[in-house]
């Protein structure tokens, strides 16, 4: 026997348009947007955090949607794929996934883009990673770099070389 959980009220704003819900606490923010908001560009691969197609930018900052509780985004500023392409111009990573030949299938697609406006948004910071030299100021441009930020976004097409080159290509 399940038992119902109470409704929150949560108010959140996702690519430009605001929201006034009544979530049930245990929605994550992937199923928000897909079944409660009715946009299905963030996808759902694994469901548990290992295959990055839900990845979307909350505040800016990329996130695993499909991690994340929808009542903790109460007051947050959501962007999806969709929502990247302002004014239905493509925002230059997009243009350079295109460019590139950086996917195939597009399944992954999505939340690669979401991840990649991340990651710009990150150097831009300094934010080290993984690979960073511990002795530079800041993270420096590589395609080494390009692929362990990336490395959350698995492609089951493998078109790896075109993301990395589309990212380097969008600095
Ligand atoms: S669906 Fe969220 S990481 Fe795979
Ligand atoms: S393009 Fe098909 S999974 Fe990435």
């Amino acid at each position: 026997m399940t038992t119902d959980s109470p409704a929150i009220p949560i108010e959140i704003r996702v690519d430009g348009t605001d929201h006034r819900l009544a979530v049930d606490p245990r929605r994550t923010l992937l199923d928000l947007i897909r079944d409660q908001l009715g946009e299905p560009v963030a996808k759902k691969g694994c469901d548990h955090g290992q295959c990055g197609a839900c990845t979307v930018l909350v505040g800016g900052r990329r996130v695993l949607a499909c991690l994340i509780l929808a009542v903790t985004c109460d007051g947050a500023e959501v962007t999806t794929a969709s929502g990247l392409a302002a004014g239905g111009a493509l925002h230059p990573i997009q243009q350079a996934f295109l460019d590139n030949d950086a996917f195939q299938c597009g399944y992954c697609t999505p939340g690669q883009v979401c991840s990649a406006a991340g990651l710009l948004a990150e150097f831009a910071d300094g934010a080290p990673s993984h690979v960073t030299s511990p002795v530079s100021a800041a993270p420096e441009w590589s395609d080494a770099e390009i692929a362990e930020r990336m490395s959350g976004n698995l492609c089951r097409c493998g078109a790896y070389a075109g993301i990395v080159a589309a990212v380097r290509e969008s600095r």
